[in-house]
């Protein structure tokens, strides 16, 4: 199974409980971990959070530095703990944009899990659905060029294989928090069939008990896939 998550309304939840938007972050960042260490414990296969997308930078530079700070050091102490653990992390979205220190966490993340059997843990940084498709279509286009792809059709498994969830099951659900009902650019190819959840709660105030309720509601879904 593959849960997506949209964790959306941090900076909402802070400004009501009096914090600054980045405090907001932090919590936000905590509940993460906490429900990664629940899907660990659920055997869930994959689970992909949308950390932060390409048009997050349109915030305040303040808060944009605030959300990099937190993500490097999020990424520092998954490197820490990766070895005890058997999680596999990756990381999809755009390389270009982010900090050297950032993009040398995430190389040392994947390499250090790449052999992991266990939940797959994906974070979206600078991660854009649109984005994440023109890279696709740009580099198909150049392996097609210098012939590393001879004689072949575009195809869905072709275009599927370019993108940045490439080997990766398309979700089976996506939770969004906040009352917010949209995807915001989050994988707009793998989301074509998923079910999706959506609450009014923020994302700081998400429990274990808030994601049991969206599989047991997910439970109830019949997935048709154009059968009758
Ligand atoms: C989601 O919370 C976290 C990120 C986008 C990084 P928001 O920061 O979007 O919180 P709201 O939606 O403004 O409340
Ligand atoms: C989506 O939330 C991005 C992340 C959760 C990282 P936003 O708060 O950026 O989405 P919009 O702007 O409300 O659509
Ligand atoms: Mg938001």
């Amino acid at each position: 199974m593959h849960i997506a998550i949209i964790m959306d309304g941090n900076g909402r939840w802070a400004s009501k409980n009096n914090l600054s938007r980045n405090e907001g972050h932090k919590i936000g960042s905590e509940v993460l971990q906490d429900i990664i260490e629940y899907a660990k414990e659920l055997n869930i296969d994959y689970i992909t959070a949308y950390a932060f997308s390409t048009e997050n930078w349109s915030r305040s530079t303040e808060e944009v530095s605030g959300l990099m700070k937190l993500l490097e050091n999020y990424l520092a102490r998954a490197i820490k703990k990766a070895r005890s653990e058997n999680v596999k992390v990756r990381v999809i979205g755009k390389k270009e944009g982010l900090s050297a220190g950032i993009i040398d966490k995430i190389d040392k993340l994947e390499e250090s899990t790449k052999d992991k059997t266990g939940t797959c843990v994906t974070f979206a940084i600078n991660y854009g659905g649109r984005d994440e498709i023109v890279r696709a279509c740009s580099n198909i286009l150049k392996d097609m060029k210098e012939g590393v792809i001879v004689n072949t059709q575009i195809s869905q498994e072709l275009i599927s294989q370019y993108l940045d969830t490439s080997g990766m099951p398309d979700p089976d659900l996506l939770i969004r928090t906040s009352g917010e009902m949209r995807t915001s650019n989050f994988l707009p190819w793998q989301l074509a069939y998923t079910e999706f959840y959506f609450l009014e709660k923020m994302w700081p105030e998400f429990t274990r008990e808030d994601f049991d309720e969206a599989l047991r509601m997910y439970s109830l879904r019949n997935r048709r896939f154009g059968k009758s």
